[in-house]
C-alpha cells in the first residue's frame, strides 16, 4: 500500500564517481538585536572586555514564537528557492542543532511539516558547532551512496533559551539563527582531477572526549535536568585554535590541494582571536578569512551556513572557486570540508521570493516552552515593537 506511506527514500546502490554540489543557500536571522551595551546592564561586563576578548559587538535573539525549527524552516524555504525545487524534490532534510524545540519530534520532522514535504527523510544531528561538517558529510554520504538526489542541511539554533543569563563568561559569546543549503548529488566525468574537479572534494571529521564536560549542557533526562551551557572558556580556547588548524590542514591536503589554492576559508563564528590564530597557524591570510562574528556572535551549527550564504551574497565566491569551511564545538568535537563552488551566485535574488508568512511550524495544543524567550530579555525584546 504505498500510497499509504509517507516518506519514499529508499536506495540500495553505491553510485562510482559521485559527489556532491550545492545548488541553493539561505539563513534567517531573528530581527531583535541584542548589543554588548544591553548586555552591560544585564550582567557585570563591557563592551571594551567583549570586543576585545571576542570581536562580538552584537547578537540576535529570537522572539516569542520564533524557535529552531521556525528559523531553519525559513532558511530552507530559502534555499528551496534558490535552488529552484520544490520540497518533495528533496529526498533528505538533516537539521544540525543543539537547541532543538523538542527532544521529540526532531527538528527536522518539523521543518519537512513546514515546508509541505512529503518524501523527505528527516533527523536531527547533535555534534555542537561542528554539527554543520557533520551533517554536511552525512548528507554527502547518504547521495554518493545512491540514496537520493537532494538532500537539504540545515544549521539552527536558539541559543539565547540555552545560555545562562546570569553567567558572563558564557552569556556574552552566543546567539541565534540558521541557515540552509541544497546539496546536490553531481556524476563526475572521468579523469577530473583535485585541479578541475567540481563540487565537495573532501571532509575531516574528529572527536575529542576529552573535552566532554568542559563545554556541555547537562540536559538529557535525569533529574533536575539542567538546559543551561556550561564551559571552561580557557581550556576550550586552546582546543580551539588547535584542532581548527589540524582539520582544516588535513582537509584541503585531503582534497589534493595547498591553502594557497583555497580562495576562501569560511570557520565557525565563535571568537575572532581563534580566528586569527587559525590564520596564523596555516599561514593564510585574514582577507581570504569570512567573518560575521561581530553581527551574530557564535550561533553554533548555524554559524556556518549563515557566513557561506551571507559570503555568497557579498559576492565572495564565484563559480570555480575553491572554499574550506572549519569548525570545532562540545563534545569536544571538529570538523572541516572543502567543495568548488559551482552555482550562480545570482541565483541568491530568488531567496526574495519566500514569503515567511507562508512557512509555518505546527505548534503543540496549548503553545510550547521553546516558543518563549528569556524573561530576563525580554525588554530587549520588546523595544524594536516601540
Ligand atoms: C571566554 C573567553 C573569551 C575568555 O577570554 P580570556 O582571554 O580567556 O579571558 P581572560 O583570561 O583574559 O579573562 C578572564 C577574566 O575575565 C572575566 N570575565 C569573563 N567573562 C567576562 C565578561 N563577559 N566581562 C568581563 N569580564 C569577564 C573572568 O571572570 C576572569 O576574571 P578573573 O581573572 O578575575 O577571574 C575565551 O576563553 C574564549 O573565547 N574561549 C573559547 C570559548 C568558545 O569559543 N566557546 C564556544 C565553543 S564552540
Amino acid at each position: 500500500m504505498s500510497e499509504q506511506r509517507i516518506g519514499g527514500t529508499t536506495g540500495s546502490a553505491q553510485i562510482p564517481n559521485r559527489t556532491t554540489h550545492i545548488t541553493g543557500w539561505g539563513h534567517e536571522v531573528p530581527a531583535a538585536t541584542l548589543t554588548n551595551a544591553d548586555l552591560e546592564k544585564i550582567v557585570e561586563t563591557s563592551d571594551e572586555w567583549i570586543t576585545t576578548r571576542t570581536g562580538i559587538r552584537e547578537r540576535r535573539i529570537a522572539s516569542k514564537g520564533e524557535t529552531t525549527a521556525s528559523m531553519g524552516a525559513l532558511a530552507a524555504a530559502r534555499a528551496l528557492g534558490v535552488a529552484g525545487i520544490k520540497a518533495d524534490d528533496v529526498d533528505l532534510i538533516v537539521v544540525a542543532t543543539l537547541t532543538p524545540d523538542h527532544l521529540m519530534p526532531s527538528t527536522a520532522v518539523l521543518i519537512k511539516g513546514a515546508l509541505g514535504s512529503t518524501r523527505a527523510a528527516a533527523f536531527d544531528l547533535s555534534a555542537a558547532c561542528s554539527g554543520f561538517a557533520y551533517a554536511y558529510a552525512v548528507a554527502h554520504g547518504f547521495l554518493t551512496a545512491g540514496l537520493g538526489q537532494r538532500a537539504l542541511v540545515i544549521g539552527a539554533e536558539t541559543l539565547s533559551r540555552s545560555v545562562d543569563w546570569s553567567d558572563r563568561s558564557t552569556c556574552v559569546l552566543f546567539g541565534d539563527g540558521a541557515g540552509a543549503i541544497v546539496l546536490e548529488a553531481l556524476d563526475l566525468e572521468a579523469g577530473q582531477g583535485a585541479a578541475s574537479r567540481p563540487g565537495t572534494l573532501s571532509f575531516e571529521l574528529s572527536a575529542d572526549p576529552s573535552g566532554a564536560y568542559a563545554l556541555w549542557i547537562p540536559g538529557g533526562v535525569g533529574e533536575g535536568a539542567d538546559p543551561l551551557i556550561k564551559m571552561d572558556g580557557a581550556k576550550t580556547y586552546v582546543y580551539a585554535t588547535r584542532t581548527m588548524a589540524a582539520v582544516a590542514t588535513a582537509a584541503i591536503e585531503r582534497a589534493g590541494l595547498t591553502p594557497a589554492q583555497v580562495d576562501l576559508v569560511i570557520p565557525h563564528q565563535a571568537n575572532i582571536r581563534i580566528i586569527e590564530h587559525v590564520s596564523k597557524a596555516i599561514n593564510y591570510p585574514m582577507e581570504k578569512i569570512f567573518v560575521n562574528l561581530d553581527k551574530y556572535g557564535n550561533t553554533s551549527a548555524a554559524s556556518i551556513p549563515i557566513a557561506l550564504s551571507e559570503a555568497v551574497a557579498a559576492g565572495r565566491l564565484k563559480p570555480g572557486d575553491v572554499f574550506c569551511t572549519v569548525a570545532f564545538g562540545g563534545g569536544y568535537t571538529s570538523g572541516a570540508f572543502v567543495t568548488r563552488w559551482g552555482a550562480d551566485p545570482a541565483h541568491g535574488a530568488r531567496a526574495a521570493s519566500v514569503d515567511p508568512a507562508s512557512i509555518r511550524v505546527v505548534r503543540p495544543e496549548g503553545g510550547a516552552k521553546a516558543d518563549e524567550p528569556p524573561a530576563v530579555l525580554q525588554a530587549f525584546l520588546d523595544r524594536r515593537h516601540r
